[in-house]
Protein backbone atom coordinates (compact mmCIF):
# COMPACT_ATOMS: atom_id res chain seq x y z
CA UNK A 1 0.00 0.00 0.00
CA UNK A 2 1.24 3.04 -0.96
CA UNK A 3 -0.32 5.50 2.13
CA UNK A 4 1.74 6.56 5.03
CA UNK A 5 -0.23 8.62 6.89
CA UNK A 6 -2.67 7.18 9.18
CA UNK A 7 -5.56 8.90 7.39
CA UNK A 8 -4.13 8.21 3.74
CA UNK A 9 -4.58 4.36 4.60
CA UNK A 10 -8.05 5.19 6.13
CA UNK A 11 -9.00 6.38 2.53
CA UNK A 12 -7.55 3.48 1.53
CA UNK A 13 -9.50 0.78 3.10
CA UNK A 14 -10.54 -1.69 1.18
CA UNK A 15 -7.80 -1.47 -1.00
CA UNK A 16 -6.38 -4.51 -2.44
CA UNK A 17 -3.99 -3.44 -5.17
CA UNK A 18 -2.63 -0.23 -7.38
CA UNK A 19 -3.45 -0.91 -11.01
CA UNK A 20 -2.29 2.51 -12.07
CA UNK A 21 -0.26 4.76 -9.75
CA UNK A 22 -0.56 8.32 -9.89
CA UNK A 23 2.81 8.99 -11.90
CA UNK A 24 1.70 6.57 -14.28
CA UNK A 25 -1.78 8.22 -14.69
CA UNK A 26 0.22 11.45 -15.05
CA UNK A 27 2.63 10.64 -17.63
CA UNK A 28 -0.25 9.48 -19.49
CA UNK A 29 -2.04 12.28 -19.44
CA UNK A 30 0.13 14.56 -21.07
CA UNK A 31 0.45 12.32 -23.44
CA UNK A 32 -3.22 12.75 -24.54
CA UNK A 33 -3.11 16.61 -23.72
CA UNK A 34 -0.43 16.81 -26.55
CA UNK A 35 -2.11 14.95 -28.75
CA UNK A 36 -5.41 16.55 -28.05
CA UNK A 37 -3.36 20.12 -28.60
CA UNK A 38 -2.65 18.70 -32.14
CA UNK A 39 -6.46 18.60 -32.89
CA UNK A 40 -7.72 21.84 -31.77
CA UNK A 41 -3.83 23.68 -32.17
CA UNK A 42 -5.34 27.14 -33.68
CA UNK A 43 -3.30 28.65 -36.97
CA UNK A 44 -0.93 30.97 -36.35
CA UNK A 45 -1.60 34.17 -35.44
CA UNK A 46 -5.12 33.07 -34.69
CA UNK A 47 -6.68 34.14 -31.56
CA UNK A 48 -10.10 32.04 -31.06
CA UNK A 49 -13.05 33.69 -29.17
CA UNK A 50 -15.02 32.61 -26.60
CA UNK A 51 -18.09 30.05 -27.67
CA UNK A 52 -16.32 30.47 -31.18
CA UNK A 53 -16.79 27.43 -33.43
CA UNK A 54 -12.59 26.44 -33.59
CA UNK A 55 -12.54 26.33 -29.44
CA UNK A 56 -12.81 22.40 -28.37
CA UNK A 57 -15.47 22.06 -25.90
CA UNK A 58 -14.46 19.33 -23.16
CA UNK A 59 -17.63 17.96 -21.93
CA UNK A 60 -17.00 16.27 -18.54
CA UNK A 61 -19.51 13.00 -17.52
CA UNK A 62 -20.19 13.71 -13.53
CA UNK A 63 -18.95 12.79 -11.51
CA UNK A 64 -15.93 10.07 -12.06
CA UNK A 65 -14.86 12.08 -14.89
CA UNK A 66 -14.01 15.43 -13.09
CA UNK A 67 -10.67 14.54 -11.92
CA UNK A 68 -9.44 13.50 -15.40
CA UNK A 69 -10.72 16.10 -16.87
CA UNK A 70 -9.56 18.77 -14.33
CA UNK A 71 -5.81 17.31 -14.91
CA UNK A 72 -6.45 16.95 -18.59
CA UNK A 73 -7.19 20.54 -19.20
CA UNK A 74 -4.08 21.86 -17.18
CA UNK A 75 -2.32 19.33 -19.01
CA UNK A 76 -3.31 21.33 -22.53
CA UNK A 77 -2.02 24.38 -23.89
CA UNK A 78 -4.49 25.19 -26.77
CA UNK A 79 -7.65 27.92 -25.81
CA UNK A 80 -10.80 25.47 -24.62
CA UNK A 81 -13.98 25.49 -22.82
CA UNK A 82 -15.68 23.19 -20.28
CA UNK A 83 -18.70 21.90 -19.27
CA UNK A 84 -20.55 19.48 -17.53
CA UNK A 85 -23.49 16.89 -17.66
CA UNK A 86 -24.43 14.49 -14.95
CA UNK A 87 -26.01 11.21 -16.12
CA UNK A 88 -27.02 7.85 -14.33
CA UNK A 89 -28.07 4.89 -14.82
CA UNK A 90 -30.40 2.70 -13.23
CA UNK A 91 -29.65 -0.45 -11.72
CA UNK A 92 -26.81 -2.24 -9.34
CA UNK A 93 -24.31 -0.24 -7.89
CA UNK A 94 -21.47 -2.05 -9.26
CA UNK A 95 -23.48 -2.66 -12.94
CA UNK A 96 -24.30 -0.22 -15.65
CA UNK A 97 -27.98 -0.93 -16.92
CA UNK A 98 -27.98 0.41 -20.14
CA UNK A 99 -31.03 2.58 -18.78
CA UNK A 100 -29.56 6.37 -18.49
CA UNK A 101 -31.18 9.04 -17.23
CA UNK A 102 -29.93 12.91 -17.65
CA UNK A 103 -29.51 14.34 -14.49
CA UNK A 104 -28.04 17.74 -15.38
CA UNK A 105 -27.61 18.59 -18.73
CA UNK A 106 -25.33 21.02 -20.90
CA UNK A 107 -25.61 24.70 -20.17
CA UNK A 108 -25.40 26.13 -24.24
CA UNK A 109 -25.94 24.84 -27.17
CA UNK A 110 -23.59 23.03 -28.89
CA UNK A 111 -25.00 23.70 -32.69
CA UNK A 112 -21.32 24.06 -34.63
CA UNK A 113 -18.94 23.26 -31.88
CA UNK A 114 -16.62 20.81 -31.53
CA UNK A 115 -17.13 18.82 -28.90
CA UNK A 116 -14.73 16.25 -26.68
CA UNK A 117 -16.44 13.84 -24.37
CA UNK A 118 -14.54 13.31 -21.53
CA UNK A 119 -15.02 10.04 -19.74
CA UNK A 120 -13.38 8.52 -16.38
CA UNK A 121 -14.06 5.07 -17.69
CA UNK A 122 -15.78 2.87 -20.45
CA UNK A 123 -17.33 -0.30 -19.27
CA UNK A 124 -20.14 -1.74 -21.26
CA UNK A 125 -20.38 1.30 -23.31
CA UNK A 126 -23.56 1.86 -22.83
CA UNK A 127 -23.42 5.49 -21.20
CA UNK A 128 -21.62 6.62 -23.65
CA UNK A 129 -23.26 5.15 -26.46
CA UNK A 130 -26.54 7.07 -25.14
CA UNK A 131 -24.84 10.16 -24.59
CA UNK A 132 -23.53 10.68 -28.22
CA UNK A 133 -26.86 9.86 -29.78
CA UNK A 134 -28.29 12.83 -27.78
CA UNK A 135 -25.08 14.75 -28.67
CA UNK A 136 -24.96 14.22 -32.35
CA UNK A 137 -28.52 15.10 -32.77
CA UNK A 138 -27.44 18.39 -31.45
CA UNK A 139 -25.69 19.20 -34.75
CA UNK A 140 -21.95 19.85 -33.25
CA UNK A 141 -19.47 20.31 -35.99
CA UNK A 142 -17.80 17.20 -34.49
CA UNK A 143 -17.61 14.79 -31.47
CA UNK A 144 -14.24 13.22 -30.26
CA UNK A 145 -14.65 11.18 -27.18
CA UNK A 146 -11.49 11.06 -24.69
CA UNK A 147 -11.62 8.36 -22.03
CA UNK A 148 -9.27 7.44 -19.26
CA UNK A 149 -9.87 3.39 -18.38
CA UNK A 150 -11.73 1.08 -21.18
CA UNK A 151 -12.40 -2.66 -20.37
CA UNK A 152 -11.20 -4.15 -23.41
CA UNK A 153 -12.68 -7.92 -22.01
CA UNK A 154 -16.06 -6.91 -20.85
CA UNK A 155 -18.70 -9.29 -22.15
CA UNK A 156 -21.84 -7.81 -23.75
CA UNK A 157 -19.50 -4.24 -24.20
CA UNK A 158 -21.53 -2.12 -26.83
CA UNK A 159 -19.04 -1.22 -29.57
CA UNK A 160 -18.18 2.71 -29.14
CA UNK A 161 -15.86 4.37 -31.22
CA UNK A 162 -13.22 6.04 -28.46
CA UNK A 163 -10.53 8.78 -29.99
CA UNK A 164 -8.29 8.11 -27.17
CA UNK A 165 -7.72 5.56 -24.37
CA UNK A 166 -5.17 6.31 -21.30
CA UNK A 167 -5.63 3.05 -20.42
CA UNK A 168 -7.46 -0.54 -21.59
CA UNK A 169 -7.46 -2.51 -18.00
CA UNK A 170 -8.94 -5.76 -17.33
CA UNK A 171 -12.68 -6.01 -16.12
CA UNK A 172 -12.23 -5.42 -12.56
CA UNK A 173 -14.10 -3.24 -10.36
CA UNK A 174 -11.92 -0.23 -10.25
CA UNK A 175 -12.21 3.00 -7.44
CA UNK A 176 -10.06 5.78 -7.35
CA UNK A 177 -9.06 9.02 -9.52
CA UNK A 178 -12.65 9.43 -9.30
CA UNK A 179 -14.05 6.55 -9.43
CA UNK A 180 -16.25 5.08 -6.73
CA UNK A 181 -17.42 2.50 -4.78
CA UNK A 182 -20.98 3.73 -3.06
CA UNK A 183 -19.39 7.30 -3.32
CA UNK A 184 -16.08 6.43 -1.76
CA UNK A 185 -12.42 6.59 -2.72
CA UNK A 186 -13.22 9.15 -5.66
CA UNK A 187 -10.19 11.05 -3.95
CA UNK A 188 -7.43 8.05 -4.07
CA UNK A 189 -5.16 9.94 -6.45
CA UNK A 190 -4.75 5.94 -8.03
CA UNK A 191 -6.50 3.49 -9.86
CA UNK A 192 -7.13 0.85 -7.51
CA UNK A 193 -8.76 -2.42 -7.30
CA UNK A 194 -10.79 -3.60 -4.18
CA UNK A 195 -11.28 -6.32 -1.82
CA UNK A 196 -14.21 -8.03 -2.66
CA UNK A 197 -14.65 -8.10 1.09
CA UNK A 198 -15.25 -4.28 0.80
CA UNK A 199 -18.85 -5.45 -0.81
CA UNK A 200 -19.77 -7.27 1.90
CA UNK A 201 -19.64 -4.09 4.62
CA UNK A 202 -22.26 -2.21 5.46
CA UNK A 203 -22.81 0.52 2.95
CA UNK A 204 -23.86 4.48 2.82
CA UNK A 205 -27.63 4.66 2.22
CA UNK A 206 -27.51 6.25 -0.91
CA UNK A 207 -28.03 4.93 -4.32
CA UNK A 208 -25.15 5.34 -7.00
C1 LIG B 1 -19.59 5.45 -14.64
C2 LIG B 1 -18.63 6.19 -15.56
C3 LIG B 1 -19.34 6.18 -16.87
C4 LIG B 1 -20.18 4.93 -16.81
C5 LIG B 1 -19.54 3.87 -17.64
O1 LIG B 1 -20.50 6.38 -14.15
O2 LIG B 1 -18.36 7.47 -15.11
O3 LIG B 1 -20.14 7.31 -17.03
O4 LIG B 1 -20.24 4.49 -15.45
O5 LIG B 1 -20.27 2.68 -17.59
P1 LIG B 1 -20.85 1.98 -18.89
O6 LIG B 1 -19.80 2.04 -19.96
O7 LIG B 1 -21.10 0.56 -18.43
O8 LIG B 1 -22.10 2.68 -19.27
P2 LIG B 1 -21.46 6.06 -12.91
O9 LIG B 1 -22.83 5.75 -13.44
O10 LIG B 1 -20.82 5.07 -12.02
O11 LIG B 1 -21.58 7.47 -12.20
P3 LIG B 1 -20.47 8.36 -11.43
O12 LIG B 1 -19.49 8.81 -12.47
O13 LIG B 1 -21.26 9.47 -10.87
O14 LIG B 1 -19.83 7.50 -10.38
Amino acid sequence: MPESSPSAQTRAHGVASVLLDEATIQGRIAELAAEMDEWYRPAPGQHPVPGGGEVPLLVGVLTGAVTFLTDLMRAMTVPLEIEFMAVSSYGASTQSSGVVRILKDLNHEISGRRIVVVEDIIDTGLTLQYLLDLLERRAPADIKVVALLRKHDKPGAVPVSVDLVGFDIPDEFVVGYGLDYAGHYRNLPYVAILNPAVFDEPSPTHEE
